[in-house]
């Protein structure tokens, strides 16, 4: 038995197509870092004739089915793209609606997060959100900060370009004067520390980055699937890992050699 199964054990059953793609899949070539971009809330809900709202609140659950999947998987780290810097332009109404559903989940996820060893954490510019939000998002990162299984980072009023500018600002802060290299503004980024991103997948189709992790995913494979956010689930996160271990990363080198002559 593939020893990713174990994570799955008594969850699916052994004869469904999650286990098989579980079972075609290597341990020792599992992503590191997979980061999503949700995309297709307002299009699952405006199908349905229903309020984008609906769309928000259906890709809730849809985040839960993902960041549980990732667990069983062992993937170290997970990206979440909940909402950008250029989301603040939304009508209020949505925007204190996606703040409702992000303060529910926190409540309400707390137990699961701690149950699957989930450490969660944010990245973004976290103190422009509302105050009760900051305070739960706060709690949630405290009482998770010793599980060591996968970490879940939600990107909140976050943007790549901020990002960066808040990066040199800081070198700045701290009273560079001298030329920087790319290793200092890595250690700048609100992701120091962590290893980029390997795999970067985004929903509804659309063939754009969306200013989410700009300096990270220079060499990220990106996979593209049309499945709406709300009705992603645990296989879809699957097909996305088994789609990135047939992919052959060469970092702007040249093939490997088996590769070049077969
Ligand atoms: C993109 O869909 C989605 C968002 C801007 C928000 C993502 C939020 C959630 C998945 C729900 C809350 C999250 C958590 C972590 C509890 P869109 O509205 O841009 O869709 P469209 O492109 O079809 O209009």
């Amino acid at each position: 038995m593939n020893p990713l199964m174990e994570g799955f054990e008594g969850v699916i059953d052994p004869e469904s197509p999650e286990a098989r793609l579980i079972e075609s899949l290597s341990p020792a070539r599992l992503p590191r870092h997979v980061a999503i971009i949700m995309d297709g809330n307002g299009r699952w809900a405006g199908q349905r004739g229903l309020p984008r709202i609906e769309g928000h609140r259906a890709g809730v659950k849809a985040v839960k089915a993902t960041v549980e999947c990732a667990a069983r998987l062992t993937i170290p780290i997970l990206t979440l793209y909940a909402f950008s810097s250029e989301n603040w332009k939304r009508p209020e109404r949505e925007v204190n609606t996606l703040w409702g559903l992000l303060k529910q989940y926190l409540r309400s996820d707390l137990e699961t997060l701690q149950k699957n060893n989930i450490r969660f954490d944010t990245i973004g510019r976290t103190g422009e959100l509302p105050r009760m939000v900051q305070e739960q998002l706060g709690y949630v990162t405290r009482k998770t900060s010793s599980n060591s299984g996968t970490r879940l980072f939600l990107a909140l009023s976050y943007s790549g370009r901020t990002e960066l500018v808040d990066a040199f600002n800081q070198l700045l802060q701290k009273g560079r004067t001298v030329p920087v290299d790319s290793g200092d503004i890595e250690a700048n980024l609100y992701t120091r520390g962590l290893p980029d991103p390997d795999l970067l997948i985004r929903t509804s189709g659309e063939m754009r980055i969306s200013n989410f992790l700009l300096w990270q995913i220079a060499y990220s494979e990106i996979y593209v699937t049309e499945v709406l956010w709300p009705d992603f689930r645990g296989i879809d996160f699957l097909q996305a890992v088994q789609e990135f271990q047939q992919r052959e990363r060469r970092y702007g080198g040249v093939a490997s050699p088996a590769l070049q002559n077969g």
